[in-house]
């Protein structure tokens, strides 16, 4: 099957859904999303989107606020205009139906989270992503010219090397004519052209052995864009969220909302002492890269396998009206959070890292554009502030669809792209290759690449990665495609930018900590 497409999106997260009902008003919008529309991160969201509203709030604050948590990294031109254009976009999202909660008087309720100076996150109860998702989803099937096709795997994006030329890294002009994409229904691969495709497929939470993510965020935009010769950057800034809720069983992890502690929650060990302080005068508050250390160092020390959230300094009623969903959560495992602590462990949950775009969300490949958590704008540096992400998302879509409303007249399709060629290839009946490599991919990753590394633990899971990587590219190659060995393929290319990133990187700044080089005081 081929199909012409003005705009094909990949990923339907907040990212893909705001670029196409925007993009909706200039031509044909077709989105591929590779399980159900509303299955992504964007609707595990828990705490909310952090923006500018009242006073004594400014723009000047967030901005701090971002460049703080970042370690200064971010750039700072990136960092001022996501925020200044922030408020215009989060209330877009209110003219398109999102509830955010709100005090008696009508204005909004705002909370607060780690490395933020004042209350500015808006949210909806603790289920923010799930009211924005629906609603998002909502307004695209409304959509006439918004074509939604779910259980679609977008396998590769389609270049100049699909019509036999040449390209590398150094090529100036790779340019992007849409891509090709698993049916899973006919198994075959079809071809979409569009003028101007969006990357918009979210995070890569499953390289690691625990995450929040859920288990469509396998890195696949990264992975393609690279494959592409497309730029990447900042990929050993991988976040860890401190208070996942600790539940060994249980797979993507549960997230216990930041917005918790904002609200007065305190972690403590088994013993109940407040150990944050010891780390930093923020507390149980600091920035995530710090509060997830502490957590790792003191598990290490103490020879335990989680901490405690102490919710206790939550009101019943604010438990209730803001945090129903962890409350009927952990209620269902056996903890009542009204009387007992809250066990947490910190889990892989955000890669600040990504394609690389300018500020209106171009990447390197002419007529390629990407947003959301594949993205790497230059807003988070070094590590994420809380609830920044949703609100990135929001802005480079915005961004990204202005500029692709002038190319759209100046591009056309590529009728000569080949249909994708899966001559030579063998059913594999072998799913344990692919399933134990994923398993393999994943302790690497966990045991040498997460909260803290060394040059050691770098060059172990390098070596390892490259067996690894052999091996899948010689079984892609001859199997027949499925979804497994895709992923499995993305999953290794992204673990391989992580390490490559983070070897590159000769000290330890943000989230990116190494035992040789201690951070300067
Ligand atoms: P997603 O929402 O993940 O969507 C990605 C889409 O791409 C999905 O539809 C997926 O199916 C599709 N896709 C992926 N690969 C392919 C492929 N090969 N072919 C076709 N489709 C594909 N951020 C905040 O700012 N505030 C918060 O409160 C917050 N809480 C969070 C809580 C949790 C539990 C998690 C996991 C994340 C949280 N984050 C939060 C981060 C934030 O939710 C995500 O970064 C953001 O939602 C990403 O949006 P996105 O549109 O880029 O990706
Ligand atoms: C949370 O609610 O703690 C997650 C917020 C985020 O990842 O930005």
């Amino acid at each position: 099957m081929r199909k012409n497409v003005d705009f094909l999106v990949i990923g339907s997260g907040i990212a893909g859904l705001c670029f196409a009902l925007k993009a909706a008003n200039y031509g044909k919008v077709c989105i591929i999303t590779k399980s159900k529309v509303d299955e992504g991160s964007t609707r595990y969201a828990q705490g909310g989107i952090a923006s500018v509203i009242y006073r004594p709030d400014t723009y000047e604050k967030h901005i701090e606020d971002t460049m703080i948590a970042g370690d200064e990294l971010s750039d700072r031109k990136i960092v001022e205009l996501t925020i200044r254009e922030a408020t215009d976009r989060v209330m877009e999202l209110v003219d398109w139906g999102v509830d955010f909660d709100r005090n008696q008087d009508g204005s909004f309720a705002l909370a607060k989270e780690g490395g933020h100076s004042e209350k500015r996150i808006l949210h909806y109860k603790d289920i923010t992503g799930h009211e924005i998702e629906q609603k998002l989803v909502l307004a695209a099937k409304r959509n006439e010219n918004i074509e939604i096709i779910e259980n679609r795997l977008a396998i590769d994006i389609i270049t100049q090397h699909h019509l036999g030329i040449e390209v590398n890294r150094r090529t100036p002009d790779i340019t992007c004519y849409g891509a090709y994409v698993y049916n899973p229904d006919t198994k075959q691969v079809n071809t979409i052209l569009a003028k101007v495709t969006m990357m918009a497929t979210g995070g890569l939470g499953n390289v690691y052995e625990h995450t929040t993510n859920p288990v469509v965020a396998t890195g696949d935009g990264v992975a393609m864009v690279y494959r592409a010769k497309g730029a990447v950057r900042g990929m050993e800034f991988i976040q860890f969220h401190p208070t996942s809720l600790y539940n060994p069983k249980e797979s993507p992890s549960f997230l216990i909302t930041e917005a918790m502690r904002g609200s007065g929650a305190i972690l403590r060990d088994p013993e109940g002492v407040d150990f944050m302080p010891k780390y930093d005068p923020r507390g149980s508050l600091a920035p995530r890269d710090i509060v997830a250390r502490a957590i790792d160092s003191e598990m290490k020390k103490q020879g335990i396998d989680h901490v405690f959230l102490d919710v206790s300094p939550i009101s019943k009623k604010e438990i209730f009206d803001h945090f129903p969903n962890i409350y009927a959560k952990c209620l269902s495992i056996g903890i009542d959070i009204t009387k007992e602590m809250i066990p947490v462990v910190p889990v892989e949950h955000y890669s600040c890292g990504g394609v690389l775009t300018d500020e209106w969300g171009e990447t390197t490949i002419r007529n390629l554009f990407a947003s959301g958590e594949c993205a790497s704008t230059g807003l988070h540096g070094g590590n994420r502030l809380a609830s920044n992400s949703l609100l990135e998302a929001l802005v480079f879509s915005h961004r990204a669809c202005l500029k692709a409303v002038e190319l759209l007249p100046h591009t056309a399709y590529c009728n000569e792209v080949p249909d994708w060629d899966a001559e030579g290839t063998v059913l594999n009946e072998e799913m344990v290759l692919i399933t134990q490599s994923r398993k393999e991919l994943q302790t690497i990753m966990s045991s040498y690449v997460g909260i803290v590394r060394s040059n050691l633990r770098l060059q172990r899971a390098f070596d390892r990665l490259e067996i690894l990587y052999r091996e899948t590219e010689d079984l892609y190659k001859k199997s027949v495609l499925i979804p497994e060995i895709c992923e499995l393929r993305n999953m290794i290319n992204v673990g391989y930018l992580i390490i490559k990133n983070a070897m590159e990187r000769k000290e330890s700044r943000g989230l990116h900590y190494s035992l040789d080089y201690p951070p300067k005081k």
